[in-house]
């Protein structure tokens, strides 16, 4: 294994892929987007969702602006929308009207959500951290907007033979994946194989 202490060196995507969120933010009647690798989950209760923008980011600046912000997911076909938002910006141009990118509203928020997301959370930042050269908005998630057909009923998962994520491998690629099948690990599973083990060592005791 190669170890290297420079992380420009290394990239920074050892930890790719990722599903990339496409993140909306509105300031008075201006819209913009930019696609988002640096997010995660941070809490159920209260549902917290964050999102690290640089300052560089003209999105970054109406995010401080007007402090609500959508997180939509997009499904492989469309790769271009991420790659669109994510490699130009709204001081240039209205990437909607530019790219066609079509919203419908969100219910808790002025900030809409993109209508060809197959899940979307719509919300309000609750705090903010200058971490570094990002900024950490951290939100608290209003509503989650999902399409039915794309996630399980009972577990609430997503069904990859209906939904094929966009996955961002860094360095303006894309993948999907392929899935091989769902496999259920459970605790009781590992358990089971712990005390098996165990049983077996005990018997040859
Ligand atoms: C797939 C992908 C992921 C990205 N992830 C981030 C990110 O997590 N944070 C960030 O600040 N910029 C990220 N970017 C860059 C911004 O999306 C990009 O600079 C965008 O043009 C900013 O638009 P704006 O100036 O309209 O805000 C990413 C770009 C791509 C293509």
């Amino acid at each position: 294994m190669r170890v290297e202490k420079d992380i420009e060196k290394a990239g920074f995507y050892q930890y790719y892929p990722v599903v990339p969120a496409v993140v909306v933010v509105k300031s008075g009647d201006e819209l913009d987007a930019l696609a988002c690798a640096w997010h995660t989950a941070l809490s159920f209760e209260p549902p917290l969702f964050a999102v690290a923008i640089s300052p560089k980011r003209y999105s970054c600046k109406m995010l401080k602006q007007n402090g609500e912000f959508t997180a939509n997911f997009l499904t492989f076909d469309n790769i271009g929308i991420i790659a669109a938002v994510g490699r130009t910006s709204g001081r240039e141009m209205d990437k909607f009207s530019t790219y066609r990118i079509k919203t419908i509203p969100s219910t808790e928020i002025q900030t809409p959500v993109l209508k060809d997301s197959y899940a979307a959370y719509e919300c309000r930042v609750v705090k903010r951290y200058t971490l570094g050269d990002h900024v950490l908005f951290v939100g608290e998630i209003l509503a989650v907007h999902y399409k039915e057909r794309c996630f399980d009923k009972k577990k609430k998962t997503p069904r990859l033979n209906s939904v094929t994520p966009a996955l961002y491998l860094g360095a303006d690629y894309y993948a999907g994946i392929q899935s091989f099948g769902e496999v259920r690990v459970s605790k009781e599973d590992v358990m089971g194989k712990v005390m098996g083990r165990r049983e077996r060592k005990n018997n040859k005791e």
